[in-house]
Protein backbone atom coordinates (compact mmCIF):
# COMPACT_ATOMS: atom_id res chain seq x y z
CA UNK A 1 0.00 0.00 0.00
CA UNK A 2 1.48 3.68 -1.11
CA UNK A 3 0.77 6.30 1.29
CA UNK A 4 0.39 9.76 -0.67
CA UNK A 5 -0.26 13.38 0.19
CA UNK A 6 -2.13 15.20 -2.84
CA UNK A 7 -2.59 18.79 -3.43
CA UNK A 8 -3.78 20.62 -6.08
CA UNK A 9 -3.14 24.98 -6.18
CA UNK A 10 -4.23 27.01 -3.53
CA UNK A 11 -6.90 29.59 -5.20
CA UNK A 12 -6.70 33.26 -4.20
CA UNK A 13 -9.46 34.32 -2.21
CA UNK A 14 -10.06 37.58 -3.61
CA UNK A 15 -12.18 35.35 -6.96
CA UNK A 16 -14.45 33.36 -8.06
CA UNK A 17 -13.70 29.35 -8.86
CA UNK A 18 -13.99 29.50 -12.92
CA UNK A 19 -13.94 26.52 -15.20
CA UNK A 20 -10.00 27.41 -15.82
CA UNK A 21 -9.28 26.16 -12.33
CA UNK A 22 -11.34 23.43 -12.59
CA UNK A 23 -9.62 21.67 -14.71
CA UNK A 24 -6.69 21.55 -12.53
CA UNK A 25 -8.99 19.94 -9.47
CA UNK A 26 -10.82 18.05 -11.39
CA UNK A 27 -7.60 16.59 -12.82
CA UNK A 28 -5.99 16.16 -8.91
CA UNK A 29 -9.87 14.67 -7.84
CA UNK A 30 -9.42 11.67 -10.48
CA UNK A 31 -6.07 10.86 -9.80
CA UNK A 32 -6.86 10.87 -5.88
CA UNK A 33 -10.24 8.86 -6.52
CA UNK A 34 -7.90 6.60 -8.52
CA UNK A 35 -5.40 6.17 -5.85
CA UNK A 36 -8.30 5.33 -3.59
CA UNK A 37 -9.99 2.78 -5.48
CA UNK A 38 -6.47 1.29 -5.89
CA UNK A 39 -6.50 0.64 -2.15
CA UNK A 40 -3.87 3.16 -1.15
CA UNK A 41 -3.71 5.54 1.92
CA UNK A 42 -4.36 9.21 -0.09
CA UNK A 43 -5.25 12.34 1.54
CA UNK A 44 -6.06 15.40 -0.44
CA UNK A 45 -5.65 18.73 1.35
CA UNK A 46 -6.78 22.64 -0.36
CA UNK A 47 -7.18 25.48 1.10
CA UNK A 48 -7.32 29.23 0.32
CA UNK A 49 -4.59 31.31 -0.64
CA UNK A 50 -5.52 34.71 1.66
CA UNK A 51 -2.50 36.71 1.69
CA UNK A 52 -1.00 39.52 -0.57
CA UNK A 53 -2.00 43.42 -1.65
CA UNK A 54 -4.60 42.36 -4.43
CA UNK A 55 -6.66 40.67 -1.75
CA UNK A 56 -5.97 43.43 1.12
CA UNK A 57 -7.21 46.47 -1.94
CA UNK A 58 -10.04 44.46 -2.85
CA UNK A 59 -11.61 43.98 0.61
CA UNK A 60 -10.92 47.90 0.94
CA UNK A 61 -12.96 48.22 -1.92
CA UNK A 62 -15.88 45.88 -0.90
CA UNK A 63 -15.87 48.30 2.38
CA UNK A 64 -14.82 44.53 4.24
CA UNK A 65 -11.93 43.73 6.64
CA UNK A 66 -9.47 41.42 4.98
CA UNK A 67 -10.55 38.64 7.31
CA UNK A 68 -14.14 39.09 6.32
CA UNK A 69 -13.22 38.83 2.64
CA UNK A 70 -12.07 35.72 2.89
CA UNK A 71 -14.23 34.05 4.70
CA UNK A 72 -17.25 34.84 2.59
CA UNK A 73 -14.68 33.98 -0.40
CA UNK A 74 -14.13 30.55 1.73
CA UNK A 75 -17.25 29.40 2.28
CA UNK A 76 -17.81 30.10 -1.97
CA UNK A 77 -14.93 28.21 -3.14
CA UNK A 78 -15.94 25.19 -0.54
CA UNK A 79 -19.71 24.98 -2.47
CA UNK A 80 -18.27 25.26 -5.87
CA UNK A 81 -15.82 22.65 -4.68
CA UNK A 82 -18.32 20.46 -3.40
CA UNK A 83 -20.58 20.63 -6.27
CA UNK A 84 -18.19 19.26 -8.59
CA UNK A 85 -17.39 16.32 -6.20
CA UNK A 86 -13.38 17.24 -5.53
CA UNK A 87 -13.02 14.97 -2.82
CA UNK A 88 -11.03 16.74 -0.96
CA UNK A 89 -10.41 15.60 2.29
CA UNK A 90 -9.19 18.82 3.91
CA UNK A 91 -10.21 22.17 2.78
CA UNK A 92 -8.47 25.23 5.30
CA UNK A 93 -7.08 28.41 4.83
CA UNK A 94 -3.47 29.87 4.69
CA UNK A 95 -4.54 32.26 7.20
CA UNK A 96 -4.05 29.67 9.84
CA UNK A 97 -1.84 29.70 12.90
CA UNK A 98 -0.85 26.85 11.82
CA UNK A 99 0.52 28.75 8.85
CA UNK A 100 1.89 31.39 10.51
CA UNK A 101 3.60 28.89 12.85
CA UNK A 102 5.15 26.68 9.96
CA UNK A 103 5.95 29.83 7.95
CA UNK A 104 7.42 31.43 11.07
CA UNK A 105 9.82 27.92 11.55
CA UNK A 106 10.81 27.50 8.17
CA UNK A 107 12.43 31.00 7.93
CA UNK A 108 14.36 30.72 11.43
CA UNK A 109 15.38 27.45 9.95
CA UNK A 110 16.82 29.44 6.79
CA UNK A 111 18.01 31.97 8.68
CA UNK A 112 19.83 29.61 10.66
CA UNK A 113 21.44 27.79 8.09
CA UNK A 114 22.51 31.81 6.36
CA UNK A 115 20.38 31.22 3.60
CA UNK A 116 18.83 34.70 4.51
CA UNK A 117 19.86 38.15 3.70
CA UNK A 118 19.04 41.36 4.25
CA UNK A 119 19.53 44.06 1.74
CA UNK A 120 18.03 47.57 0.94
CA UNK A 121 15.94 48.55 -2.34
CA UNK A 122 14.12 51.26 -4.32
CA UNK A 123 10.69 50.47 -5.14
CA UNK A 124 7.80 52.61 -6.18
CA UNK A 125 5.64 53.72 -3.70
CA UNK A 126 2.74 55.49 -3.72
CA UNK A 127 3.00 58.81 -1.15
CA UNK A 128 -0.87 59.43 -0.68
CA UNK A 129 -1.62 55.45 0.02
CA UNK A 130 1.55 55.32 1.73
CA UNK A 131 2.50 51.54 0.40
CA UNK A 132 5.02 50.29 -1.77
CA UNK A 133 3.36 49.21 -5.24
CA UNK A 134 3.35 45.99 -7.08
CA UNK A 135 4.05 46.55 -10.93
CA UNK A 136 0.48 45.59 -11.58
CA UNK A 137 -0.15 48.52 -9.55
CA UNK A 138 1.03 50.80 -11.91
CA UNK A 139 0.05 52.16 -14.90
CA UNK A 140 0.97 54.82 -17.33
CA UNK A 141 1.72 55.76 -21.42
CA UNK A 142 3.51 52.95 -23.46
CA UNK A 143 7.68 54.35 -23.79
CA UNK A 144 7.19 53.23 -27.63
CA UNK A 145 3.62 53.89 -28.99
CA UNK A 146 2.11 56.50 -26.21
CA UNK A 147 -1.22 54.00 -25.91
CA UNK A 148 -2.65 55.40 -22.39
CA UNK A 149 -3.67 52.85 -19.37
CA UNK A 150 -1.14 50.55 -20.22
CA UNK A 151 0.42 48.35 -17.44
CA UNK A 152 3.95 47.93 -16.16
CA UNK A 153 5.45 44.96 -18.07
CA UNK A 154 3.52 45.12 -21.65
CA UNK A 155 1.59 47.43 -23.83
CA UNK A 156 -1.48 45.53 -24.36
CA UNK A 157 -1.57 47.98 -27.85
CA UNK A 158 1.16 47.71 -29.15
CA UNK A 159 3.06 44.63 -27.54
CA UNK A 160 5.86 46.38 -26.53
CA UNK A 161 7.73 44.59 -23.50
CA UNK A 162 9.56 46.91 -20.91
CA UNK A 163 9.98 47.56 -17.06
CA UNK A 164 7.95 49.59 -15.42
CA UNK A 165 10.02 52.23 -14.46
CA UNK A 166 9.94 53.18 -18.80
CA UNK A 167 6.37 53.82 -18.20
CA UNK A 168 5.58 57.27 -19.12
CA UNK A 169 3.52 59.38 -16.95
CA UNK A 170 2.84 56.67 -14.40
CA UNK A 171 0.37 56.85 -12.14
CA UNK A 172 -0.87 54.55 -9.05
CA UNK A 173 -3.99 52.40 -9.97
CA UNK A 174 -4.88 52.93 -5.79
CA UNK A 175 -4.64 56.70 -5.94
CA UNK A 176 -3.66 58.19 -8.87
CA UNK A 177 -0.21 59.43 -7.49
CA UNK A 178 2.31 59.61 -9.30
CA UNK A 179 4.86 57.24 -7.55
CA UNK A 180 7.77 58.11 -6.16
CA UNK A 181 11.04 55.96 -5.77
CA UNK A 182 11.73 54.96 -2.37
CA UNK A 183 14.15 52.84 -0.44
CA UNK A 184 13.33 50.02 2.25
CA UNK A 185 15.30 46.82 3.90
CA UNK A 186 14.35 43.39 2.32
CA UNK A 187 14.87 39.84 3.13
CA UNK A 188 16.09 37.71 0.14
CA UNK A 189 16.49 33.79 0.32
CA UNK A 190 19.69 33.23 -1.08
CA UNK A 191 18.80 31.14 -3.94
CA UNK A 192 22.29 31.83 -5.85
CA UNK A 193 24.08 30.21 -2.74
CA UNK A 194 26.10 27.47 -4.10
CA UNK A 195 24.19 24.84 -1.90
CA UNK A 196 21.01 25.94 -3.02
CA UNK A 197 22.21 26.01 -7.06
CA UNK A 198 23.96 22.69 -6.74
CA UNK A 199 20.83 21.37 -4.39
CA UNK A 200 18.24 22.48 -7.27
CA UNK A 201 19.80 21.16 -10.29
CA UNK A 202 20.28 17.51 -8.29
CA UNK A 203 16.54 17.88 -7.30
CA UNK A 204 15.19 19.47 -11.00
CA UNK A 205 17.92 17.09 -13.45
CA UNK A 206 18.51 13.73 -11.38
CA UNK A 207 16.16 12.93 -8.26
CA UNK A 208 12.76 13.94 -9.35
CA UNK A 209 11.14 12.70 -12.83
CA UNK A 210 9.93 15.97 -13.56
CA UNK A 211 7.94 16.66 -17.13
CA UNK A 212 9.93 16.65 -19.95
CA UNK A 213 9.06 20.01 -20.79
CA UNK A 214 9.78 21.13 -16.99
CA UNK A 215 13.06 19.61 -16.55
CA UNK A 216 13.87 21.49 -20.12
CA UNK A 217 12.90 25.22 -18.78
CA UNK A 218 14.69 24.43 -14.98
CA UNK A 219 17.78 23.50 -16.59
CA UNK A 220 17.21 26.86 -18.49
CA UNK A 221 17.05 28.41 -14.83
CA UNK A 222 20.26 26.02 -12.73
CA UNK A 223 22.18 25.89 -15.84
CA UNK A 224 25.41 23.95 -15.29
CA UNK A 225 27.46 24.66 -12.56
CA UNK A 226 28.84 27.92 -12.35
CA UNK A 227 26.15 29.17 -15.13
CA UNK A 228 22.72 29.72 -12.89
CA UNK A 229 20.59 32.18 -13.27
CA UNK A 230 19.11 31.97 -9.94
CA UNK A 231 18.49 35.21 -8.74
CA UNK A 232 17.86 36.11 -4.88
CA UNK A 233 14.64 35.76 -4.37
CA UNK A 234 13.00 38.36 -2.16
CA UNK A 235 10.14 36.85 0.47
CA UNK A 236 9.05 40.16 2.35
CA UNK A 237 6.70 42.94 1.85
CA UNK A 238 6.64 46.50 3.14
CA UNK A 239 3.38 47.24 5.69
CA UNK A 240 0.36 47.67 5.01
CA UNK A 241 0.36 43.83 3.98
CA UNK A 242 -2.13 41.61 4.57
CA UNK A 243 0.18 38.60 5.74
CA UNK A 244 1.95 37.45 8.46
CA UNK A 245 4.67 39.40 9.88
CA UNK A 246 8.50 38.39 10.00
CA UNK A 247 10.11 37.41 13.41
CA UNK A 248 12.66 40.24 14.22
CA UNK A 249 11.61 42.13 11.55
CA UNK A 250 8.97 44.59 12.48
CA UNK A 251 6.85 46.14 9.95
CA UNK A 252 7.85 43.25 7.48
CA UNK A 253 5.50 40.68 6.38
CA UNK A 254 6.06 37.38 4.39
CA UNK A 255 5.59 37.52 0.65
CA UNK A 256 2.74 35.85 0.04
CA UNK A 257 3.84 33.57 -2.40
CA UNK A 258 6.73 32.01 0.85
CA UNK A 259 3.65 31.13 3.36
CA UNK A 260 0.96 29.63 0.54
CA UNK A 261 2.90 26.70 -0.67
CA UNK A 262 3.85 26.05 3.40
CA UNK A 263 -0.34 26.69 3.67
CA UNK A 264 -0.18 22.95 2.21
CA UNK A 265 1.52 21.43 4.73
CA UNK A 266 -0.37 23.85 7.34
CA UNK A 267 -3.65 22.63 6.01
CA UNK A 268 -2.33 18.83 6.09
CA UNK A 269 -1.26 19.44 10.04
CA UNK A 270 -4.76 20.92 11.04
CA UNK A 271 -6.12 17.85 9.37
CA UNK A 272 -3.57 15.25 10.81
CA UNK A 273 -4.09 16.88 14.00
CA UNK A 274 -8.24 16.06 13.63
CA UNK A 275 -7.56 12.66 12.28
CA UNK A 276 -4.72 11.64 14.78
CA UNK A 277 -2.74 11.21 12.10
CA UNK A 278 1.23 11.85 12.56
CA UNK A 279 2.00 14.66 10.50
CA UNK A 280 5.59 14.40 11.13
CA UNK A 281 5.90 10.95 9.43
CA UNK A 282 4.88 12.41 6.50
CA UNK A 283 7.36 15.17 6.16
CA UNK A 284 10.30 14.23 7.73
CA UNK A 285 13.33 14.20 5.40
CA UNK A 286 13.39 10.62 5.38
CA UNK A 287 9.80 9.91 4.98
CA UNK A 288 8.65 6.97 2.84
CA UNK A 289 5.26 8.78 1.85
CA UNK A 290 4.41 10.24 -1.29
CA UNK A 291 3.99 14.00 -2.21
CA UNK A 292 2.31 15.29 -5.15
CA UNK A 293 1.45 19.03 -6.38
CA UNK A 294 -1.01 19.29 -9.20
CA UNK A 295 -0.35 22.98 -10.52
CA UNK A 296 -1.01 24.95 -13.62
CA UNK A 297 1.88 25.26 -16.16
CA UNK A 298 2.26 29.41 -14.91
CA UNK A 299 3.36 28.44 -11.56
CA UNK A 300 6.40 25.87 -12.24
CA UNK A 301 8.92 27.85 -11.04
CA UNK A 302 7.66 28.35 -7.54
CA UNK A 303 6.90 24.28 -7.37
CA UNK A 304 9.82 23.15 -8.98
CA UNK A 305 12.43 26.15 -7.44
CA UNK A 306 11.31 27.93 -4.60
CA UNK A 307 9.54 25.37 -2.83
CA UNK A 308 11.64 22.15 -3.20
CA UNK A 309 14.56 24.60 -1.67
CA UNK A 310 12.21 25.87 1.02
CA UNK A 311 11.80 22.72 2.38
CA UNK A 312 15.06 20.97 2.11
CA UNK A 313 16.94 23.50 3.81
CA UNK A 314 14.34 24.13 6.62
CA UNK A 315 14.95 20.05 7.18
CA UNK A 316 12.02 18.86 5.50
CA UNK A 317 11.12 16.55 3.03
CA UNK A 318 10.88 17.38 -1.02
CA UNK A 319 7.93 16.40 -3.29
CA UNK A 320 8.30 13.10 -5.00
CA UNK A 321 6.73 15.43 -8.17
CA UNK A 322 5.21 18.11 -9.36
CA UNK A 323 2.59 18.09 -12.16
CA UNK A 324 2.16 20.78 -13.96
CA UNK A 325 -0.83 21.08 -16.97
CA UNK A 326 -1.53 23.45 -19.72
CA UNK A 327 -4.49 26.32 -20.07
CA UNK A 328 -7.98 25.75 -20.91
CA UNK A 329 -8.97 27.60 -23.94
CA UNK A 330 -12.81 27.82 -24.93
CA UNK A 331 -13.66 27.48 -28.41
CA UNK A 332 -10.34 28.14 -29.07
CA UNK A 333 -9.15 31.13 -27.74
CA UNK A 334 -8.19 32.58 -24.26
CA UNK A 335 -11.00 32.88 -22.10
CA UNK A 336 -12.74 36.47 -22.03
CA UNK A 337 -14.94 38.56 -20.25
CA UNK A 338 -16.52 40.05 -22.87
CA UNK A 339 -17.20 36.75 -24.82
CA UNK A 340 -18.62 35.72 -21.53
CA UNK A 341 -16.23 32.73 -21.59
CA UNK A 342 -14.44 33.30 -18.42
CA UNK A 343 -17.12 30.36 -17.05
CA UNK A 344 -17.77 30.39 -13.22
CA UNK A 345 -18.12 27.31 -11.76
CA UNK A 346 -21.19 28.70 -10.18
CA UNK A 347 -22.64 29.47 -13.16
CA UNK A 348 -22.77 25.99 -14.74
CA UNK A 349 -24.54 24.64 -11.99
CA UNK A 350 -26.89 27.17 -12.18
CA UNK A 351 -27.88 26.54 -15.60
CA UNK A 352 -28.43 22.69 -14.72
CA UNK A 353 -25.78 20.81 -15.73
CA UNK A 354 -24.53 18.00 -14.63
CA UNK A 355 -20.91 18.88 -12.89
CA UNK A 356 -20.26 14.95 -13.82
CA UNK A 357 -20.27 16.10 -17.82
CA UNK A 358 -17.72 18.42 -17.50
CA UNK A 359 -15.50 16.52 -15.26
CA UNK A 360 -16.07 13.79 -18.29
CA UNK A 361 -15.35 16.59 -21.26
CA UNK A 362 -12.08 17.15 -19.29
CA UNK A 363 -11.13 13.58 -18.69
CA UNK A 364 -11.66 12.90 -22.82
CA UNK A 365 -8.56 16.05 -23.04
CA UNK A 366 -6.00 15.60 -20.29
CA UNK A 367 -3.66 14.16 -20.47
CA UNK A 368 0.14 14.08 -18.80
CA UNK A 369 1.91 16.82 -21.14
CA UNK A 370 1.28 20.81 -20.24
CA UNK A 371 -0.20 20.84 -23.51
CA UNK A 372 -3.25 23.74 -23.34
CA UNK A 373 -6.70 22.16 -23.91
CA UNK A 374 -9.94 23.44 -25.40
CA UNK A 375 -13.75 23.13 -24.25
CA UNK A 376 -14.91 23.34 -27.52
CA UNK A 377 -18.81 24.03 -26.26
CA UNK A 378 -20.33 22.03 -29.07
CA UNK A 379 -18.18 19.33 -29.39
CA UNK A 380 -18.85 19.29 -25.43
CA UNK A 381 -22.54 18.60 -25.80
CA UNK A 382 -22.12 16.15 -29.06
CA UNK A 383 -19.61 14.28 -26.89
CA UNK A 384 -21.15 13.76 -24.07
CA UNK A 385 -24.28 12.89 -25.17
CA UNK A 386 -23.03 10.24 -27.49
CA UNK A 387 -20.47 9.13 -24.68
CA UNK A 388 -22.08 9.14 -21.88
CA UNK A 389 -25.85 9.01 -22.65
CA UNK A 390 -25.53 7.05 -25.66
CA UNK A 391 -22.63 4.13 -25.49
CA UNK A 392 -22.92 3.69 -21.40
CA UNK A 393 -26.08 4.69 -19.97
CA UNK A 394 -28.03 2.97 -22.69
CA UNK A 395 -26.51 -0.21 -21.50
CA UNK A 396 -27.93 -0.33 -18.62
CA UNK A 397 -31.29 0.96 -19.75
CA UNK A 398 -32.12 -0.85 -22.27
CA UNK A 399 -31.19 -4.62 -20.50
CA UNK A 400 -32.04 -3.88 -16.96
CA UNK A 401 -35.46 -3.64 -17.47
CA UNK A 402 -36.31 -7.02 -18.53
CA UNK A 403 -33.72 -8.23 -15.64
CA UNK A 404 -36.25 -6.86 -13.01
CA UNK A 405 -39.88 -7.16 -14.27
CA UNK A 406 -38.98 -10.88 -15.59
CA UNK A 407 -36.44 -12.32 -13.37
CA UNK A 408 -37.31 -10.81 -10.15
CA UNK A 409 -34.07 -8.86 -10.54
CA UNK A 410 -31.76 -11.77 -10.59
CA UNK A 411 -28.64 -12.02 -13.04
CA UNK A 412 -27.84 -15.51 -14.59
CA UNK A 413 -24.71 -16.82 -13.05
CA UNK A 414 -23.63 -18.80 -15.60
CA UNK A 415 -23.67 -15.72 -18.30
CA UNK A 416 -20.70 -14.31 -16.22
CA UNK A 417 -18.24 -16.05 -18.41
CA UNK A 418 -18.89 -14.61 -21.09
CA UNK A 419 -15.75 -13.79 -23.44
CA UNK A 420 -16.65 -10.05 -23.80
CA UNK A 421 -16.76 -9.98 -19.64
CA UNK A 422 -13.03 -11.69 -19.69
CA UNK A 423 -12.31 -8.94 -22.34
CA UNK A 424 -13.58 -6.06 -20.52
CA UNK A 425 -11.86 -6.76 -17.31
CA UNK A 426 -8.61 -8.00 -18.65
CA UNK A 427 -8.22 -4.38 -19.95
CA UNK A 428 -8.28 -3.30 -16.41
CA UNK A 429 -4.67 -2.97 -16.29
CA UNK A 430 -3.97 -0.92 -19.49
CA UNK A 431 -6.96 1.39 -17.90
CA UNK A 432 -5.20 1.67 -14.46
CA UNK A 433 -2.19 1.97 -16.38
CA UNK A 434 -3.49 5.42 -18.17
CA UNK A 435 -5.00 6.67 -15.14
CA UNK A 436 -1.93 6.28 -12.96
CA UNK A 437 0.16 8.08 -15.77
CA UNK A 438 -2.65 10.87 -16.06
CA UNK A 439 -3.48 10.09 -19.07
CA UNK A 440 -6.85 10.13 -18.38
CA UNK A 441 -7.98 10.91 -22.50
CA UNK A 442 -6.57 7.31 -23.28
CA UNK A 443 -8.68 5.53 -20.52
CA UNK A 444 -11.49 7.83 -21.83
CA UNK A 445 -10.84 6.35 -25.53
CA UNK A 446 -10.00 2.36 -24.32
CA UNK A 447 -13.24 2.39 -21.94
CA UNK A 448 -15.36 3.83 -24.82
CA UNK A 449 -14.45 1.17 -27.48
CA UNK A 450 -15.13 -1.58 -24.88
CA UNK A 451 -18.72 0.56 -24.57
CA UNK A 452 -18.64 0.14 -28.59
CA UNK A 453 -18.35 -3.86 -27.80
CA UNK A 454 -20.94 -4.00 -25.54
CA UNK A 455 -23.39 -1.80 -27.53
CA UNK A 456 -22.66 -4.19 -30.60
CA UNK A 457 -23.48 -7.32 -28.81
CA UNK A 458 -26.66 -5.56 -27.58
CA UNK A 459 -27.24 -4.77 -31.12
CA UNK A 460 -26.64 -8.44 -32.04
CA UNK A 461 -28.66 -10.12 -29.39
CA UNK A 462 -31.10 -7.86 -29.41
CA UNK A 463 -33.00 -8.35 -26.60
CA UNK A 464 -35.88 -6.72 -27.28
CA UNK A 465 -36.59 -9.58 -29.70
CA UNK A 466 -36.01 -12.29 -27.32
CA UNK A 467 -38.62 -10.74 -25.17
CA UNK A 468 -41.02 -11.99 -27.63
CA UNK A 469 -40.58 -15.17 -27.66
CA UNK A 470 -41.39 -17.17 -24.74
CA UNK A 471 -39.13 -19.88 -25.88
CA UNK A 472 -36.57 -17.92 -25.35
CA UNK A 473 -36.72 -16.91 -21.78
CA UNK A 474 -33.40 -18.40 -20.78
CA UNK A 475 -31.78 -16.72 -23.44
CA UNK A 476 -33.37 -13.25 -22.63
CA UNK A 477 -31.93 -13.41 -18.95
CA UNK A 478 -28.68 -14.49 -20.40
CA UNK A 479 -28.15 -12.06 -22.89
CA UNK A 480 -28.85 -8.93 -20.46
CA UNK A 481 -27.08 -10.21 -17.81
CA UNK A 482 -23.97 -9.96 -20.06
CA UNK A 483 -24.83 -6.33 -20.59
CA UNK A 484 -25.57 -5.57 -17.47
CA UNK A 485 -22.34 -7.13 -15.52
CA UNK A 486 -20.25 -5.25 -18.99
CA UNK A 487 -22.16 -2.32 -17.61
CA UNK A 488 -20.90 -2.85 -14.10
CA UNK A 489 -17.48 -3.36 -15.27
CA UNK A 490 -17.91 0.18 -17.50
CA UNK A 491 -18.97 1.96 -14.29
CA UNK A 492 -16.22 0.94 -12.35
CA UNK A 493 -13.36 1.94 -14.75
CA UNK A 494 -15.16 5.63 -15.09
CA UNK A 495 -15.71 6.04 -11.56
CA UNK A 496 -13.00 8.17 -10.48
CA UNK A 497 -14.64 10.51 -13.16
CA UNK A 498 -18.25 10.43 -12.60
CA UNK A 499 -18.34 9.01 -9.19
CA UNK A 500 -22.24 10.24 -8.02
CA UNK A 501 -23.49 8.85 -11.45
CA UNK A 502 -21.30 5.21 -10.16
CA UNK A 503 -22.59 5.59 -6.77
CA UNK A 504 -26.25 5.63 -8.03
CA UNK A 505 -25.31 2.04 -10.04
CA UNK A 506 -23.92 0.96 -7.10
CA UNK A 507 -27.58 1.29 -5.39
CA UNK A 508 -28.90 0.18 -8.38
CA UNK A 509 -26.64 -3.10 -9.05
CA UNK A 510 -27.42 -3.35 -5.01
CA UNK A 511 -23.20 -3.89 -4.75
CA UNK A 512 -21.02 -2.49 -2.41
CA UNK A 513 -18.84 0.69 -3.20
CA UNK A 514 -16.63 -0.44 -5.94
CA UNK A 515 -12.59 -0.38 -5.40
CA UNK A 516 -10.68 -1.34 -8.55
CA UNK A 517 -10.02 -4.85 -7.30
CA UNK A 518 -13.64 -5.65 -7.18
CA UNK A 519 -13.00 -6.05 -11.46
CA UNK A 520 -12.43 -9.91 -10.65
CA UNK A 521 -15.98 -10.02 -9.03
CA UNK A 522 -19.15 -10.35 -11.03
CA UNK A 523 -22.39 -9.48 -10.13
CA UNK A 524 -24.21 -12.45 -8.60
CA UNK A 525 -28.16 -14.01 -8.58
CA UNK A 526 -27.43 -13.40 -4.31
CA UNK A 527 -27.91 -9.86 -5.13
CA UNK A 528 -31.29 -8.27 -6.60
CA UNK A 529 -31.17 -5.38 -9.43
CA UNK A 530 -33.01 -2.57 -8.03
CA UNK A 531 -35.32 -0.72 -11.00
CA UNK A 532 -33.89 1.20 -13.72
CA UNK A 533 -34.06 5.10 -12.85
CA UNK A 534 -32.68 7.93 -15.37
CA UNK A 535 -29.10 7.80 -14.10
CA UNK A 536 -28.66 10.95 -16.13
CA UNK A 537 -29.92 13.82 -18.74
CA UNK A 538 -28.99 14.46 -22.10
CA UNK A 539 -26.86 18.49 -21.91
CA UNK A 540 -29.57 21.08 -24.34
CA UNK A 541 -27.52 23.33 -26.04
CA UNK A 542 -30.37 26.21 -24.66
CA UNK A 543 -28.35 25.14 -21.38
CA UNK A 544 -24.63 25.96 -22.56
CA UNK A 545 -26.53 29.66 -23.91
CA UNK A 546 -28.17 30.40 -20.33
CA UNK A 547 -24.65 29.47 -19.11
CA UNK A 548 -22.53 32.02 -21.24
CA UNK A 549 -25.52 35.07 -20.90
CA UNK A 550 -24.84 34.04 -16.53
CA UNK A 551 -20.73 35.10 -17.54
CA UNK A 552 -21.47 38.17 -19.44
O1 LIG B 1 -1.40 31.20 -8.81
C1 LIG B 1 -2.22 31.10 -7.91
O2 LIG B 1 -3.43 31.12 -8.12
C2 LIG B 1 -1.74 30.91 -6.49
N1 LIG B 1 -2.77 31.32 -5.58
C3 LIG B 1 -1.36 29.46 -6.31
C4 LIG B 1 -0.74 29.14 -5.02
S1 LIG B 1 -0.31 27.51 -5.00
C5 LIG B 1 0.48 27.22 -3.58
F1 LIG B 1 1.71 27.42 -3.70
F2 LIG B 1 -0.04 27.75 -2.60
ZN1 LIG C 1 2.50 50.52 -26.99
Amino acid sequence: MRRLLVTSALPYANGQIHIGHLVEYIQTDIWARFQRMRGHELHYVGADDTHGTPIMLRAEQEGLSPKELIARVWKEHKRDFDDFLISFDHYYTTDSPENEQLARTIYLKLREAGLIEKRAIEQAFDPVKEMFLPDRFIKGECPKCGAKDQYGDSCEKCGATYSPTDLKNPYSVVSGATPIRKVSDHYFFKLSDPRCETFLRDWTQVKTPLQSEARNKMKEWVGTEGESKLGDWDISRDAPYFGFEIPDAPGKYFYVWLDAPIGYYASFLNYCQQQGLNFEEWVRPDSKTEQYHFIGKDILYFHTLFWPATLHFAGYRTPTNVFAHGFLTVDGEKMSKSRGTLISAHSVIESGLNPECLRYYFATKLNASMEDLDLNLHDFVARVNSDLIGKYINIASRSAGFLVKRFGGKVSDTAMHHPLLEKISHSNDAIAQFYETREYAKAIRLIMELADQVNAYVDENKPWDLAKDPARESDLQHVCSVILEAFRCLSLFLKPVIPSIASNVEQFLSITPMQWQDISKTLSSANTIQPYHHLMSRIEPSQIDQMLAANL
